[in-house]
């Protein structure tokens, strides 16, 4: 038999304690599936001290994780530390720089230092594998470097953050409040350290800045992705949703267009009977359109300890199983010198339909006024409906508005226009609409 792989894992939060949980519970299984032992040799985490439940009394330990990655035995290299600088960064470079495999759950890392890290690795010879960094424990990038070879992709979107999905399932479900349903959510381990991070988008954006890049061979850029997060989502939101056949979820976004690609993170209305819209609780989705395939649909969990130390564990038994010379390819599918910087699409060029959720003063002209603001802009209405709830002040009602395909700009500026007119009695609100299945 080969000789054992040896693992060194910095940070042991919930997801580095279920990788060490997860090796040791299944450590005779993957021996037979990798044709050798994978054992933990190292361990780095800031309090030596904490009782994480399991077993580290074979691994040694290490109070800082680049002194781990440098100086330790192993072969393969796990960081699980969190954050796009700072150690996370360091030690994931000096494992690089001194040959070691890496294995990463680090979205946010990937999303800004990816591209010089790939080259790093490939310089080395070395893989970078991120399995979990992408929707928990769904294997996309496997499916999108590995199973989609010589696909030309055209859009790629999805459900990216757990702790969104959770959070908005429940408003839906149990009339909750967006507070308590994000507490829970912080309880069973699924946010972030900062869940500003999850209900503002960035998380799902960094996740988004790494399939673009595998969809269509560009450089990672998840500073110029259009951002808007899940923050001001009401459950007037939520129930008008419902009454048009619509709900609503926090997608990513990245389409290939006439002006350039597309990269965005918002609020989107998806019709009810869409598959998407069937993806509740922590579960994510990506959907990947391609020209030889079609439409693929990935769904399962998204985030929580044993998802994330599933994808974790299956990047390093694929090293296990690799031999020299023998690799799946590129990091990001091609070699990291060959991506390419891409032409930005404009959001204000973003073609779809929009849901504009208005509160106005009761009076007379006000229904015609907004009328005459979308025609002026262009925009073609599929529907224009008085919402009275009965929870409205008597004296202001809500306006419920949705196109056809239009323009963010041609909505931007009607909705600029309304507001002027002086018959809002809120702030706007306004969603967009996602054409899926
Ligand atoms: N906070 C992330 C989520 C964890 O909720 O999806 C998985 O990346």
């Amino acid at each position: 038999m080969a000789e054992a792989l040896r693992i060194g894992i910095a940070g042991l939060g919930t997801v580095g304690a279920s990788v060490v949980r997860v090796l040791a519970d299944k450590a005779a299984e993957l021996t037979r599936q990798c044709g050798r032992d994978v054992v933990v040799t190292a361990v780095s985490a800031r309090d030596p001290k904490r009782d994480r439940g399991v077993d580290l009394s074979a691994a040694k330990w290490f109070d800082d994780p680049v002194e781990l990655a440098q100086k330790a035995d192993i072969d393969v290299f796990v960081e699980l530390i969190g954050g796009d600088e700072g150690p996370a960064r360091a030690c994931v470079k000096a494992a690089l720089d001194a040959g070691r495999h890496v294995v990463t759950a680090n979205k946010a890392l990937l999303a800004k230092h990816g591209v010089a890290l790939a080259e790093a690795a490939e310089k080395r010879g070395v893989l970078l594998n991120y399995e979990a960094a992408v929707a928990g424990g769904i294997p996309v990038i496997k499916t999108m470097r590995e199973a989609m070879a010589g696909n030309s992709v055209n859009r790629v979107f999805g459900i990216l953050n757990g702790t969104c999905n959770y959070i908005l399932t429940r408003m839906e479900a149990e009339g909750l409040s967006f507070e308590d349903c994000l507490k829970d959510a912080q309880r069973l381990g699924y946010a972030e350290a900062d869940p500003t991070f999850d209900i503002e988008g960035n998380d799902t954006a960094h996740k988004l800045a790494i399939l673009t890049s595998l969809a269509f061979g560009t450089k990672i850029a998840a500073d110029s992705i259009y951002l808007e997060g899940i923050s001001n989502i009401t459950q007037a939101d939520i129930r008008a949703a419902g009454e048009l056949g619509y709900r609503i979820k926090l997608l990513g976004v990245a389409q290939r267009t006439e002006s350039g690609i597309e990269q965005r993170v918002h609020p989107t209305m998806v019709p009810t009977a869409s598959v998407i819209a069937q993806v509740n609780g922590v579960t994510n989705a990506v959907a990947i359109e391609t020209d030889i395939l079609g439409e693929l649909l990935l769904s399962g969990p998204g985030a929580g300890g044993n998802a994330t130390a599933s994808a974790v564990v299956g990047d390093i038994a694929d090293i296990a199983k690799s031999r020299p010379g023998f690799q799946h390819g590129p990091v990001f599918g091609r070699p990291a010198k060959e991506l390419r910087p891409y032409k930005k699409a404009q959001m204000r060029s973003h073609a779809g339909g929009y849901f504009i959720r208005l509160t106005v003063h009761d009076r007379i002209g006000v229904f015609a006024a907004i009328a005459r603001r979308m025609a002026d802009n262009d925009i073609s209405l599929e529907s224009i409906v008085q919402h009275a709830d009965g929870k409205e002040a008597l004296a202001q009602k809500t306006v419920i508005l949705v196109t056809h395909e239009t323009t963010e700009a041609a909505v931007r500026k009607a909705v600029e226009g309304v507001t002027k007119d002086g018959h809002l009695t809120s702030k706007p609100q306004v969603i967009r609409i996602e054409r899926a299945e």
